[in-house]
């Protein structure tokens, strides 16, 4: 079964959304659009397996370009969630299957 995320507009290039889909009462997924691609990855870091964002709905650098974990600074690829930078250096993200239906963003088995 699919969850629906948010409408894919409110997703605006170079930035992020954090969600609960599962009603835990943190964010445990994210979603950010770069270069014009949709991602939705799992909101844990494969260092420590923590949550990557030091505050709502900020899991990019200021520019954009990188995915941040705020714990140690690991740097991630927006694409792909390879890790290039920090202590987990060759390791990825996980990438959460998802899909656009109606301008919604629907994360998938969720
Ligand atoms: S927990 Fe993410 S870099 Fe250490």
């Amino acid at each position: 079964m699919a969850i629906a995320l948010c409408p894919l507009d409110r997703l605006v290039e170079g930035q992020s959304l954090g969600f609960d889909p599962q009603g835990e009462g943190s964010d445990t997924v994210f979603a950010l659009r770069h270069g014009g691609q949709v991602r939705v990855f799992r909101n844990r870091c494969p260092h420590l397996d923590v949550p990557l964002q030091y505050r709502k709905d900020r899991y990019l650098s200021a520019d954009g370009q990188r995915i941040i974990c705020y714990a140690h600074g690991a740097q991630f690829l927006p694409h792909t969630g390879e890790c290039i930078h920090g202590p987990c250096l060759g390791e990825r993200l996980q990438a959460l299957a998802h899909r656009v239906e109606d301008g919604w963003l629907l994360l998938e088995h969720a």
